[in-house]
């Protein structure tokens, strides 16, 4: 296959909130695309390399203050290096990559801080990867009170983001929100609160007419 984007593989993104079963999905459709044969690289952002993970220690983990301006070229750092080493060769050997989170997430959160504008963060990270977008993106969309209830059963710490306040998962949402509103064609919004099962169905929906 080959198609609008120069390689032939084909690249899946999965956003949304924290919380809002994005892993589970990926999962699923790894195993369903693998058990139709095809060669699937499953991988995430920020930490899908050696050099990923060290600045995901630092954007998640670093106590205090990052400034915005370094937070969104931490995660565009990241994003470069992942996309020249993993994403890319992958696209080129023809091979499904399923990631959770890219680009998307960069204008969803570091814009929600307000500090940075939608459009230099976008630009930011197109510089970084050399404006390699995906073909699917699947929003996992999730009112934030619901996934903080979510997060609070897993009994886990929260990292640097989840502990931002409510008001910016807020604006969090309606970013991505927006953003698939002005890119239908690459995006599919799912309601994050129907069954798994019913959820992984569309997905696979989806990805059959653009494997096509
Ligand atoms: P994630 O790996 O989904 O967290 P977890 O492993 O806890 O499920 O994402 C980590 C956090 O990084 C998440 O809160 C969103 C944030 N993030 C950004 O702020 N900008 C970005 O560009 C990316 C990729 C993630």
């Amino acid at each position: 296959m080959t198609r609008a984007h120069g390689h032939p593989g084909l690249f899946i993104t999965f956003e949304g909130g924290d919380g809002a079963g994005k892993t589970t999905q990926a999962a699923l459709l790894e195993r369903w695309l693998t058990d139709a044969g095809h060669d699937v690289v499953r991988t995430r952002e920020p930490g899908g390399t050696e050099v990923g993970r060290l600045v995901r220690d630092i954007v998640l983990h670093h106590r205090g203050e990052v400034a915005p301006r370094a937070e969104a070229l931490l995660y565009a750092a990241d994003r470069a290096h992942h996309v020249e080493t993993v994403v890319r060769p992958a696209l080129g050997r023809g091979d499904v990559v399923i990631q959770d989170r890219y680009l998307d997430s960069s204008v969803a959160y570091q814009g929600a801080g307000r500090v940075l504008g939608r459009d230099e963060v976008r630009d930011l990270s197109l510089w970084a990867t050399g404006g390699l977008l995906p073909d699917l993106t699947v929003l996992l969309d999730l009112d934030p009170s619901v996934a903080r209830g979510r997060l609070d059963a897993e009994d886990k710490p929260f990292d640097r983001l989840e502990a931002e306040r409510e008001t910016f998962h807020v604006r969090v949402r309606e970013e991505f929100l927006a953003l698939a509103a002005a890119e239908p064609d690459r995006f599919l919004v799912l309601d994050a609160t129907r069954p798994a099962d019913d959820l992984a169905g569309e997905v696979r929906g989806r990805v059959r007419t653009v494997l096509r």
